[in-house]
């Protein structure tokens, strides 16, 4: 069955479906979003595309892993209902014209580096929530601005969908769970886990009283430039849900960073006042 009539026989017989939509090369993090969506839901999707249209020309698309049958092992294991792997030609027919465009909260922090990313995000998002019908959708704190760009494209235009952020997995140094780590050296993945030390630096100056955002991104980016093969993208304290710098920094704001290690480009970011960061 197509996976769209799949998904409303579903909904007919009062099953609600969770949603986890992903571009595959599967790991631990994945996997955690997989689990909340399997005890919240009877039934779970886990969709598998690398959608090209938020891939920058420079960026990594063709390179990107795609060790499917390794994918579909470790979601078998997992216990999900239906794994969606569509091919490019059926997302993006030839006669595919509509683009979601999402507006000013796109243009910065991961927008302003990788302009259009976001409307290819958000354009593959509705397509895939429009094919898997879900009651519930679950994305990762990991890519924090996605998930605030989702949620708008959800309230935008009132789909009935709830939106669940799952926390940030980290290897045992602290470096987030990321497809993209496989592509550091062992030097540049030893150096890659003093992002989350940068970032802890922080959240330890907040917890000490510090709410000047410029003394806290001076913090961390001090500990990012012990390590000279780090090209620091961004390194700001934003507002959870309008992305603005706030005045001080309160609980519940963010602190998102980007870096560039060689050529691998890494994003991180935690919450400042959460009990897990
Ligand atoms: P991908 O990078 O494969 O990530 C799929 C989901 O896993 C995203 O919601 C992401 O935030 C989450 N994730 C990745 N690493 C994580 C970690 N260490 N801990 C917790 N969650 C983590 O994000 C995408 O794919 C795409 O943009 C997609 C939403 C599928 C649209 O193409």
């Amino acid at each position: 069955m197509a996976m769209q009539e799949q998904a409303i026989a579903w909904r007919r017989a009062g099953e609600e479906l969770g949603f986890v939509p992903t571009m595959g090369a599967l790991h631990a993090g994945h996997d955690a979003l997989v689990e909340r969506a399997r005890r919240e839901n009877q039934r779970v999707v886990v969709s598998i595309f690398v959608n090209p249209r938020q891939f920058g020309p420079a960026e990594d698309l063709s390179r990107y892993p795609r060790p499917f049958d390794a994918d579909r092992a470790r979601l078998e294991a997992l216990g999900v209902d239906a794994i969606f792997h569509p091919p490019v030609e059926q997302i993006y027919p030839p006669a595919f014209k509509t683009t979601v465009e999402p507006g000013p909260l796109a243009k910065v922090l991961e927008g302003e580096i990788r302009p259009g990313h976001f409307a290819g995000v958000l354009t593959v998002v509705l397509k895939l929530f429009n094919l898997t019908q879900p009651k519930r959708a679950y994305f990762g704190q990991k890519d924090f601005q996605q998930v605030v760009l989702v949620r708008q494209l959800v309230r935008d235009f009132g789909l009935p969908i709830r939106i669940v952020t799952v926390p940030t997995i980290r290897e045992p140094d602290g470096l987030a769970m990321s497809s993209r780590n496989a592509y550091l050296d062992p030097e540049q993945r030893r150096l890659a886990a003093t992002i989350h030390r940068a970032l802890l630096t922080a959240v330890d100056r907040f917890q000490a009283g510090e709410s000047d955002p410029s003394a806290l991104e001076g913090a961390a980016h001090a500990v990012l430039q012990t390590v000279p093969e780090m090209a620091v993208q961004y390194l700001s304290v934003v507002e959870e849900t309008t992305l603005r710098p706030p005045a001080h920094v309160q609980r519940g704001n963010v602190l998102a960073v980007a870096v560039k290690l060689g050529s691998t480009r890494l994003i991180d970011n935690v919450v400042f006042g959460a009990e897990r960061v």
